[in-house]
């Protein structure tokens, strides 16, 4: 074919599209790159053509408040609407083509539920007991960094939801709330992941602080390094016009050379003096949030050093969780950071089975990625998970309708688990067996 008809055309659409689309006219974000878009390659034009295009099907099917979502991913075009680019891109990406993230979500489909009839469902007990506090359900926020970004609301509009709701919230170690706010925020109950990074004292004071402040629990994160190639963000950065440095005072980790750092140590302790748990702290010598030189010494370090319960995240085989049993932690976290660490392809909940075998019952197992369905939550507990986290759903409940959002995302997966709880002839937790899922053949 002829390139030149073929822009043309690709430009005719794209300028027409600008002219219809109440979504693009409304971004100044976008509206703002459009002269870069439209003198790009063929090839780039039609690639955003694609996504715009996408966006702008999706506008009229998006959902406008809370109670019209049938499920939590009616969240995520409605929270895509309102987020810039560059957040929306933090949010979605994982790492190179996303496929491990498409990977989670797929795992849940290689598993049926082997329903029983005739059992009275009339009650149906969806509380679940993890370290002597009993919890409504076993439904877990898991930890999400720089909620701000996705709504003002942030961090403490998602730990007052979860307190209304009765769920379990993990706060991220570079939040954008502290410890004691989202302690105060919840009513209670905010379980402190950790982020250890390269200098003891700094890693020291922020478990001591949350140990003070009430924190029942510290998770300590072992499944990233800095530097993982987010491609999805990365796109995204570019279409999003806005100059990152004036809110990133000079550095993110995770912004490509938009951001006038000079160095990537002196933009890193920039970036951590701006996350209230690093307040007050000196991090002239924090390089590292998740420092390369993190072994099983620094588990035996914190095991002496931590006071309330010790979890590990991002724990996926049966040899590291053997290891973390024999020193001493009291509970796991399998999950392999939402597909965004490394492209593994292998889905977290067929990484459960294993470390749930290693455990061997001795602590409690909680299992997270692509969890976002009721049966997904049903079939994690069947293959003997304590409770279930989600990361992107809080944050798209937030990004669409601030706390509201957060709280109806909390209650479809409380009624999608209560409803295949009934289904399956399952009235409690415990019922909850092996003998309820089967591979799926073929
Ligand atoms: C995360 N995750 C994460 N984990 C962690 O231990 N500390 C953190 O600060 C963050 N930050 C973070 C930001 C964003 C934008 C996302 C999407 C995820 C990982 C998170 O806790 C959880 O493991 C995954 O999100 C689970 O996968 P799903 O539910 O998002 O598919
Ligand atoms: C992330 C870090 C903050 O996944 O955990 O973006």
């Amino acid at each position: 074919m002829n390139p030149m008809p073929r822009r043309a055309r690709t430009r005719r659409k794209f300028l027409q599209m600008l002219g219809v689309s109440p979504l693009i006219a409304s971004s100044s974000v976008l509206a703002g790159g459009l002269a870069d878009l439209l003198r790009a390659e063929p090839l780039q034009e039609e690639h955003f053509l694609g996504w715009l295009g996408t966006l702008q099907q999706q506008d009229d099917a998006i959902i406008s408040a809370p109670d019209q979502a049938l499920d939590v991913m009616d969240f995520e075009p409605a929270a895509r609407k309102n987020i810039p680019p560059a957040h929306w891109g933090y949010l979605a990406t994982g790492v190179d083509d996303d496929a491990t993230v498409r990977a989670n979500r797929d795992g849940y489909s290689h598993i049926q539920i082997r329903s029983r009839r005739l059992v009275d469902v009339t009650n149906i007990d969806m509380s679940r007991i993890i370290f002597g506090t009993k919890w409504d359900t076993p439904i877990v926020l898991s930890p999400v960094g720089a909620q701000k970004a996705f709504h003002p609301d942030g961090e403490l509009g998602v730990a007052r939801a979860a307190g209304k709701k009765g769920n379990l919230m993990m706060l991220s170690t570079v939040a954008s709330a502290s410890i004691e706010d989202a302690l105060a925020a919840r009513g209670g109950q905010v379980w402190q992941q950790l982020y250890p990074t390269n200098v003891w004292e700094v890693t020291r004071a922020i478990i001591k602080r949350a140990e003070t402040a009430g924190s029942p629990a510290i998770v300590l994160t072992v499944d990233l390094h800095d530097g993982s190639n987010r491609e999805t963000l990365f796109r995204a950065q570019r279409v999003d016009r806005r100059q990152c440095s004036l809110c990133h005072g000079g550095y993110s980790p995770f912004a490509r050379g938009k951001t006038g750092a000079t160095s990537a140590s002196e933009g890193f302790a920039k970036y951590v003096a701006r996350k209230p748990m690093f307040d007050g702290l000196d991090v002239s010598k924090v390089t590292q949030l998740h420092p390369l030189a993190m072994s099983w010494d620094l588990v035996k370090r914190l095991r002496d050093t931590i006071t309330v319960k010790f979890l590990i995240k991002g724990i996926v085989t049966r040899e590291d969780a053997e290891l973390a049993v024999e020193h001493g932690v009291d509970g796991l976290v399998v999950s392999n950071h939402g597909g965004r660490a490394e492209n593994t392809l292998r889905p977290t909940i067929e990484s459960l089975q294993e470390v749930v075998e290693a455990v061997a019952g001795k602590l409690p197992v909680i299992v997270d990625g692509g969890v976002r369905r009721g049966t997904d939550i049903f079939k994690a507990l069947a293959l003997g998970a304590a409770a279930v986290g989600f990361g992107r759903p809080h944050s798209w409940g937030l990004g669409a309708f601030g706390q509201a959002g957060v709280e109806a995302v909390l209650e479809i997966y409380r009624r999608e688990l209560r409803a295949i709880m009934r289904q399956a002839g399952t009235t409690s937790l415990d019922k909850i067996t092996r003998e309820y899922v089967i591979p799926r053949s073929s």
